[in-house]
């Protein structure tokens, strides 16, 4: 099982979202999921996430040291699963760059959960209550998209 997370910068929400469902994975012992993520835009290929993101994960317990911004490809929707994007721009941007031939399935990650608001909001031009925000967001669609995997793996 492969899956791929998707904002716009891939520094804030994507990475977060790696991170926080890495970490549950781990704790609860699951193995054989791929996780990555990527931004439709590709002014931060190559940079670690936002050091207010990174900040916000690491007093939560998630570390982002590691990871590098990467654009999206259309390679990626023929190795992933599941591609899941943060808001609807997002999931339009991939709607329209997928191939004829891809494997993933598409879909608005907090949407799959039934969560409420539907999208991520965008942290990045907001103050520090918007990273809390995420966070609080991605753990509880992260809890949701577990409970699939444990009812697939
Ligand atoms: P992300 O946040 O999509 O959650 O990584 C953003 C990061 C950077 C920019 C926009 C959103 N930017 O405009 O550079």
């Amino acid at each position: 099982m492969r899956i791929l997370f998707v904002c716009l910068g891939n520094i804030c929400r994507s990475p977060t979202a790696e991170a926080v469902l890495r970490h549950k994975l781990r704790e609860l012992g699951l193995e054989g999921v791929e996780v990555d993520s990527a931004g439709t835009g590709d002014w931060h290929v190559g940079k670690p996430p936002d050091s207010r993101t990174r900040q916000a994960a690491q007093l939560r317990g998630y570390d982002l040291s590691a990871l590098r911004g990467r654009q999206v490809c259309v390679s990626d929707f023929r190795r992933f699963d599941l591609i899941l994007a943060m808001d609807n721009s997002n999931l339009e941007q991939l709607r329209r760059m997928r191939p004829g031939d891809a494997m993933a399935e598409l879909d608005l990650f907090l949407r799959r959960y039934d969560l409420a608001p539907v999208e991520v909001p965008d942290p990045y031009y907001g103050g520090e209550e918007g990273f809390q925000q995420v966070l609080d967001l991605l753990e509880q669609a992260c809890d949701g998209l577990l409970r699939e995997l444990r009812g697939r793996l």
